[in-house]
């Protein structure tokens, strides 16, 4: 923990295998603590900054619970209220914020805004989404599959959807972990070449499939994760979209080639009869609401680290 304390958190590239392994302990212990209903505030007198770009519930929800849980204050700034979102430039916002907050965590559309922010301020920032990453997802994502199968290193875990920031945080959080990822996409949607050859580069011994072949990805899969077609910001590409991915839904012929006792997964919010029908993500196998609750024990894991 000593080392995490003051680290930002852009990127799950930023964080070593031991690190991940050490926050994923720590949030199933905080689950445990919880769920027992002991109290347990490190982060007491703690304020954590909430920058918001794009809509969301579980990542406000559950950041905002887990600080007040924690001991700590959550402050919820929406770019439109603050000077941020009047082009106050974000190195002045970052300095200010600084000196009266413990944490930051944005939600925006550049990666690039994140690493100034986080360049500029003297506090831990955390993404908390971009149009590249995702890693708070992940980080819950990593506790269910752990949660639900014992283990992750060795597992596959299959991507069916948009080359967007889950897919680039889930390759590379699967590649850490010592996990087989393959990610089925049309052409043009894949993920970015430039992660892909990061995420090749950490995979010791295990396996990096990118494809336009739904079933190839999907084979012999121990989880099966999908996302929205069209993310924050693409809006206007939906209709298109909707023609381009329709082979690539996870419905019940397609996860047939997955394995039997296969984990369905999605960060939400889902979009039935898209990216995912109903009787899959409502179904036996499916963990989403677990994977959301995660959000919760998961960060708590990630504040009580970077600002205890
Ligand atoms: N999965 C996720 O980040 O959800 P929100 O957009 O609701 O925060
Ligand atoms: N890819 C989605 C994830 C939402 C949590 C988006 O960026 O909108």
């Amino acid at each position: 923990q000593a080392q995490l304390a003051g680290k930002d958190f852009l990127t799950l590239l930023d964080y070593s295998k031991e690190e991940l392994l050490y926050l994923l302990k720590s949030a199933i212990e905080i689950k445990a603590k919880h769920k027992q209903g002991i109290v347990y505030q490190p982060l007491k007198g703690k304020v954590l900054g909430l920058i918001f770009e794009k809509s969301s519930t579980r990542t406000r929800v559950s950041f905002e619970a887990g600080i007040y849980q924690l001991g700590g204050t959550g402050l919820f700034l929406s770019s439109k209220d603050i000077q941020l979102g009047r082009g106050e430039p974000i190195s002045d916002t970052a300095k200010v914020l600084s000196s009266y907050l413990d944490g930051i965590m944005i939600r925006t559309f550049a990666q690039s805004d994140v690493e100034e922010l986080a360049e500029n301020a003297t506090i831990p920032v955390i993404n908390g989404l971009t149009d590249l990453y995702h890693p708070c997802q992940v980080l819950a994502d990593l506790q269910t599959i752990e949660e639900a199968k014992g283990k992750l290193a060795g597992l596959k875990i299959a991507y069916i959807g948009d080359g967007n920031n889950m897919a680039h945080s889930l390759m590379i959080g699967a590649a850490k972990m010592g996990m087989h990822f393959s990610t089925a996409a049309p052409a043009g949607y894949l993920p970015d070449e430039s992660i892909v050859a990061k995420a090749k580069k950490i995979a010791e011994g295990t396996e990096i499939t990118i494809t336009t072949d739904p079933v190839k990805a999907i084979k012999d899969a121990d989880v099966i994760y999908t996302d929205v077609w069209a993310s924050m910001g693409q809006e206007s590409e939906q209709k298109e979209r909707e023609k381009l991915f329709a082979n690539y839904q996870v419905n019940a012929n397609l996860v047939q080639h997955a394995k039997a006792d296969y984990l369905f997964m999605h960060c939400l919010p889902a979009h039935r009869g898209e990216e995912v029908t109903a009787d899959i993500i409502d179904g036996d196998h499916s963990v989403v609401f677990q994977e959301a609750e995660n959000r919760l024990h998961a960060q708590k894991a990630l504040m009580v680290a970077l600002m205890g």
